[in-house]
């Protein structure tokens, strides 16, 4: 929610309680508090670290979210294994002194925590509170029968143990990584993700709005309460209201609430409209609660024949899947990191997310709520047999319940999500226990909601042995891989909707080539087959390598471009993630298969379906141009908006060309001589666009770009910085690998650098990187001290760059 919005509505509900609309005063409405500020923290186990007159002094101090894993150093000998990223786990430890405010006048404290990485066990003052140990999983615990008197110090101790290994396909990270809350409420209150918001009719005239609320009373008996809803639009004005009376009897009371929005604005990916629904309790002629929830006026439909319609209006899903980890900040959620993931995937077309394989950081699906993105969440990589040695499998029996259960409960109000994902590739599908378990899972979800179809991620299509999809209970058929087989699935799945929900797996290491560019390398070959790679770890960026259960980017999309009853693909994957480095063993540790590297530069590839998935005219000409004098090069563009490209080699026309039918760019094959190499596009023969690449000479500079200059100095924004080498002229140099060193004063502090190579061993937490390819990254922080950032770059024989970043208030 904007600032801007939080300010209107506050003002509107001061002018209401001015004018007399609410009889009653509402100073026992505490908001949640965020509690991420000043943990210690101790890596290694001690038993007796619950206690609360436990010394923790010598403990490190920090704020959350936190990752200790991205904090250390890659080994091989990792128990996580480079698949999990090659950095360290283990157990440890963090604690909270605190105090509740002394003004404060709840009846109740709530610990929200929305994620820990793995395994936690929470204390308050030494009293055991749980254990979770999903760790993508957000959870709540009530502190209030421990809490001590009122300006006396509470302990909040948690144990995290991430030492069982290895625990998952990728990079999980370790730690409280994602926030904490602190919850005061009244006796009587909203219980927790206790309202669900629905839209049963919408047409252009109105939408029915259904609040289906549960309240929770903590007295020991009936309780009258009067709640009222008010449905406030996008610019924060009031639209409609509605008001009940219950007796809250039970500890916990259901109600409904219906209202009617008049000229709904319809949420969509190119308009994502928001409304907000304010629900108030009264009690005891006080109000007590009062809860926000963020919804969206839409609705969606997969069809067997003509794929995906939102809104009664066709749609192409153009999605990616993504992993949770943000790069150099490791798992540690960071709003800004999450937004520019998603804005640089807005700058290709992306419209969709599937959330693999576990649910994300609340944030992240609020930006893809404000931001116009559909999205596939997806509980469980694993059901109960084992894909990792001491994955999910090893919690099954006792969690699975209440993780899907809690993953819908508190995700359900998204307006992005259009399916709920209980699987990705799960072995149930070849045994028939799939199918009583895929029948338990669904109606799980269907218990909880019933709006949106549930779908599992499938690779067997053969519908005789895929015992997942012999339960008879899936909405929505999800394929990952096999894209060719797709064409026969009207006559496989008579009558079925599907989705490709998993594409590509196509392998490539920003600003790395490999010719001939039209010969494909199939790394590796075949199941269990060893490969023939390259000695540096790198993939070629031609789009021109691929794992051996996937293809092309190319040869994908022409598939599903071509096919109606396709809704669309979700490729494999959006950025480059830690761990899951195939083709490659260590020092291989972090993915191939992203179209965007670690740092969030883009791959070629990238260029490719903003040719195809956007409108804005563009032209992307490749690789660099600084190759052995006569070796034969291919040179690639990817264009839109245009007929036809014409190639000039040192003014010299190579001639023109256009994209044959299926294919999505051109190529010229010439000898390099240094010079420049320029392509232009043309639009019934009127020049569209140029773009022109110069041979670069020795490094001799650093350039350095922020994508925010000014940034708030709220402890938590972010400024990700580009640091390029350049010749004396400007030109990137393609292959510098120089050492950069940083310094960083001011307002705000280095939280992290990376170069986006996949086999790099220097350490993301440092005040120097190495280029690779010409670029690196760095990654500033602000403080809460508005000023400004100073950030010098340096290396030897470039000089000293500098650049100066705001911070605001
Ligand atoms: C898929 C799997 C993904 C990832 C990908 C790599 O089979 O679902 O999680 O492992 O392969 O190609």
């Amino acid at each position: 929610m904007t600032n801007h919005f939080k300010t209107t509505i506050k003002l509107i509900a001061c002018l209401a309680i001015s004018i007399g609309l609410f009889s009653c005063s509402d100073n026992l409405v505490e908001s949640r508090q965020n509690f991420d500020k000043d943990w210690k923290f101790q890596l290694g186990d001690d038993s007796l670290a619950f206690q609360p007159d436990y010394n923790d002094q010598d403990w490190r101090a920090l704020n959350l979210p936190h990752d200790w894993s991205i904090e250390g150093e890659f080994c091989k000998d990792n128990p996580a294994n480079p698949e999990g990223g090659a950095l360290p786990t283990g157990i440890a430890w963090y604690r909270k002194t605190f105090k509740i405010d002394s003004e404060s006048k709840a009846e109740n404290y709530y610990i929200d925590f929305d994620g820990v990485m793995r395994n936690s066990e929470v204390w308050i003052n030494g009293h055991y509170l749980g254990k979770r140990p999903f760790g993508y999983i957000s959870f709540r615990y009530d502190l209030t029968p421990y809490l001590n008197a009122k300006a006396e110090q509470n302990v909040l101790a948690v144990k995290v143990d991430n030492s069982a290994q290895p625990a998952s396909r990728w990079y999980t990270g370790s730690g409280i990584y994602r926030h904490v809350w602190l919850v005061p409420e009244q006796a009587v209150h909203v219980a927790h993700w206790g309202i669900f918001v629905t839209t049963p009719e919408i047409n252009t005239e109105s939408a029915h709005v259904k609040l289906d609320l549960k309240v929770r009373n903590t007295t020991s008996s009936a309780q009258p309460i009067h709640v009222k809803t008010t449905i406030f639009d996008a610019e924060g004005v009031a639209l409609v209201k509605s008001t009940s009376q219950i007796e809250a009897i039970d500890s916990i009371s259901a109600l409904s609430q219906i209202v009617e929005v008049p000229k709904p604005k319809l949420w969509s990916v190119d308009s994502p409209t928001r409304y907000h629904a304010i629900t108030e309790i009264y009690w005891q002629d006080e109000l007590v609660d009062r809860y926000e929830t963020p919804f969206g006026i839409r609705s969606f439909e997969f069809t067997p024949d003509k794929g995906f319609f939102l809104n009664g209006e066709h749609l192409e899903i153009y999605g990616v899947n993504q992993h949770h980890d943000l790069g150099a900040l490791g798992a540690a959620v960071n709003t800004r990191a999450m937004e520019r993931q998603l804005e640089i995937l807005k700058g290709m077309g992306c419209n969709a997310i599937r959330m693999a394989h576990n649910p994300p950081a609340p944030e992240l699906l609020d930006l893809c709520d404000e931001m116009g993105f559909l999205v596939i969440n997806e509980s469980f990589d694993e059901w109960k047999k084992t894909k990792a040695k001491k994955g999910y499998h090893l919690y099954w029996d006792e969690w699975h319940v209440r993780d899907l259960q809690d993953m819908v409960l508190r995700d359900r109000n998204h307006p992005s999500i259009i399916a709920w994902s209980i699987g990705n590739e799960i072995p149930e599908q070849f045994d028939t226990t799939g199918i009583a378990i895929t029948r338990e899972l669904a109606a799980i979800v269907k218990e909880l909601d019933t709006t949106r179809p549930v779908t599992s991620a499938l690779t067997e299509n053969d519908p005789e042995k895929n015992n997942i999809y012999k339960s008879g209970v899936l909405d929505l058929l999800s394929f990952n891989y096999k894209h060719k087989d797709y064409l026969d699935f009207p006559e496989k799945f008579p009558g079925e909707c599907m989705l490709a929900s998993e594409n590509m797996s196509a392998l490539s290491t920003r600003g790395h080539y490999d010719m001939p560019s039209d010969s494909v390398r199939v790394w590796p070959p075949a199941y269990n087959q060893p490969f023939d790679g390259n000695d540096d770890y790198t993939a070629s960026s031609y789009d021109n390598a691929i794992a051996y259960w996937g293809a092309t980017h190319e040869d994908t999309w022409a598939v599903i471009k071509n096919n109606e009853f396709i809704p669309g693909m979700f490729i494999w994957s959006g950025f480059d993630y830690i761990g899951e480095p195939l083709p490659y063993p260590y020092p291989a540790r972090s993915s191939y298969l992203g179209i965007i590297d670690l740092c969030g530069f883009p791959k070629d590839v990238y260029y490719m379906y903003q040719s195809e998935w956007t409108d804005k005219t563009m032209l992307h000409l490749f690789p660099h141009w600084n190759w052995d004098e006569g070796q034969l090069v291919d040179l690639w563009a990817y264009y839109n908006n245009a007929d036809e490209v014409e190639l000039f080699v040192n003014g010299v026309s190579q001639g023109r060309k256009s994209k044959p039918e299926d294919q999505f760019h051109v190529i010229w094959r010439v000898p390099f001589a240094p010079g420049s190499i320029k392509a232009v596009s043309y639009k019934d023969g009127e020049k569209v666009m140029e773009k022109e690449i110069q041979t670069a000479g020795k490094p001799s500079q650093i350039e350095l770009t922020a994508d925010r200059n000014t940034i708030s100095a709220d402890g938590s924004d972010l400024s990700f910085i580009t640091v390029k080498v350049l010749d004396e002229n400007g030109n990137l140099v393609p292959d510098a690998d120089n050492l950069i060193n940083f310094e960083i004063t001011g307002s705000g502090f280095n939280i992290g650098v990376d170069n986006g190579y996949q086999a790099s061993l220097e350490p993301f937490k440092a005040n120097y990187r190495k280029a690779f390819n010409g670029k690196c990254l760095l990654i500033v922080q602000a403080t809460e001290d508005a000023g400004e950032i100073a950030v010098s770059a340096s290396g030897e024989g470039l000089g000293m760059t500098n650049i100066e970043i705001k911070t605001t208030n």
